[in-house]
């Protein structure tokens, strides 16, 4: 099972609270110990019984109200003396996570206003916090919002980008809704993992560039032609690349997923986008790590408005080709740089095949995955793969992500260690 953690839960006002429930149920099948506090606004929303039976302990609403746990996390001992609740509970968790974050709870926490228990807690909390804001898409649009969300971003706060959808108070679609309850799992539990094992490797003072997610190619003003890359891969190499400590840049392409704090993102939509962002970040970079699945074609013209059916039994649409980028950025590369590209292929001849294309490619090694299988590679969680460089062959087997990340990480790091040659005259 995963390292149990102590997740401080704290709701705010929103119809999004419900997703706080499943959120807990979660975490606690995952064998998480979760305490959950409570903005009073919260609770015309969802119940404090609703949270105190599945978290298994009591939820506290106000600052000077007695915790009858003693700011103890389920599972733990009680202490003997009788704490002050907020300070208690924040200073045995190992996470503050507010979810939902309504934009008042959000503007407190930028002004270090301590008005309730939930904003006191977060005050006196010294583990990460992270704060999951759910609001209407004009109040989360506003400058004020957006200030004050990159206030805490800047404090070092994960603050995360709230989907794109369909939101309950509007009817209407736009930015504003609360990620889903096991993409908030997701992002506790990054954001409280320790790094894997012993480094075996060593990045630091390296300054890393990694390409992720899928592009999106325009058809029209609302249609696209995209892939089912979810960015997973990129991120995970970005997590691994941090912990090994390097500087690491993420060009995301229509990522989805929860951000690391120790990263830099760059947000793209198309190809072009995504040339555009490499061109830039490459001359500074040590290490490319080309994990996007960069789409081949794009619509030949991207119209300006909605396309019309009228009347139309079929459809073309003229595709072009798209730059390849690696094979720009490995022409302009410099001798000191390290490339690494991803191939997804099918079936027999892969690595055959793999391999002509990174010598064609001008490439230090090619991370290879088998996209006929349905439980490794795309949208998926694990992965596996075969890491070619010119002198050799690594397989690694079916394994998280993570893991896969830290292997290809260890792989870069051997191409960089200076040759026996370089590093001296040959005795
Ligand atoms: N790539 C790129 N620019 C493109 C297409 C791909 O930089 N326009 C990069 C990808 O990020 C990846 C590698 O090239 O690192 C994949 O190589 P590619 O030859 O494009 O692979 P596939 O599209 O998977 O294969 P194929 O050409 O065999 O269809």
């Amino acid at each position: 099972m995963a390292r149990r953690r102590r997740i401080l839960l704290g709701v705010s006002g929103g119809i999004a609270a419900y997703k706080a429930l499943e959120l807990v149920r979660l975490a606690t099948a995952a064998g998480h110990a979760v305490r959950v506090v409570q903005t009073p606004a919260s609770q015309r929303f969802i119940g404090a019984a609703s949270f105190a039976a599945l978290t298994g302990a009591p939820v506290l609403v106000d600052e000077f109200e007695r915790d009858p746990a003693r700011g103890a996390f389920p599972g733990d001992p009680q202490p003997d003396h009788d704490p002050l609740s907020h300070l208690e509970l924040a200073a045995n968790a190992d996470i503050y996570v507010i979810a939902p974050a309504s934009a008042n709870t959000v503007a407190k926490l930028a002004a270090g206003l301590a008005d309730n228990l939930l904003t006191s807690a977060a005050l006196a909390a010294t583990c990460p916090l992270l704060v999951a804001p759910a609001m209407n898409n004009h109040m989360w649009a506003h400058p004020a919002t957006q200030d004050n969300v990159a206030l805490l971003r800047a404090r070092g706060v994960t603050v995360l980008e709230p989907p794109t959808g369909r939101l309950a108070s509007t009817g209407e679609q736009g930015a504003g809704r609360l990620p889903e309850p096991r993409a908030l799992l997701e992002a506790v539990e990054a954001l409280t993992r320790p790094p894997l094992a012993a480094p075996s490797a060593d990045l630091v003072g390296l300054r890393v560039l990694v390409t992720a997610g899928g592009t999106r190619e325009p058809i029209d003003a609302v249609r696209f032609v995209g892939n089912r890359s979810s960015g997973r891969m990129g991120f995970a190499l970005a997590a691994a690349a941090a912990d090994l400590g390097a500087a690491v840049t993420v060009v995301a392409a229509n990522v989805a997923l929860p951000r690391d704090p120790r990263v830099a993102y760059v947000d793209v939509e198309t190809a072009a986008e995504l040339q555009d962002a490499c061109a830039a970040a490459f001359g500074e970079a040590d290490v490319l790590l080309m994990a996007a699945a960069v789409a081949d074609f794009r619509p030949a013209a991207s119209l300006a408005g909605k396309l019309k059916k009228a009347g139309e039994e079929r459809l073309r649409v003229e595709l072009e080709r798209t730059p390849d980028i690696l094979t720009g950025l490995a022409a302009v590369r410099r001798p000191d740089q390290t490339l690494v590209g991803f191939a997804a292929e099918h079936g027999d001849g892969a690595l055959a095949y793999a391999r002509e294309k990174l010598a064609h490619k001008g490439l230090d090694a090619i991370v290879v995955n088998d996209v006929a299988r349905a439980d490794i590679g795309f949208d998926a969680v694990h992965n596996e793969v075969t890491i070619l460089t010119a002198g050799g062959e690594t397989h690694v087997a079916r394994a998280s992500k993570a893991h896969v990340a830290r292997a290809v990480l260890d792989v870069v790091a051997g191409l960089r260690e200076p040759t026996a040659e370089a590093a001296g005259p040959a005795s």
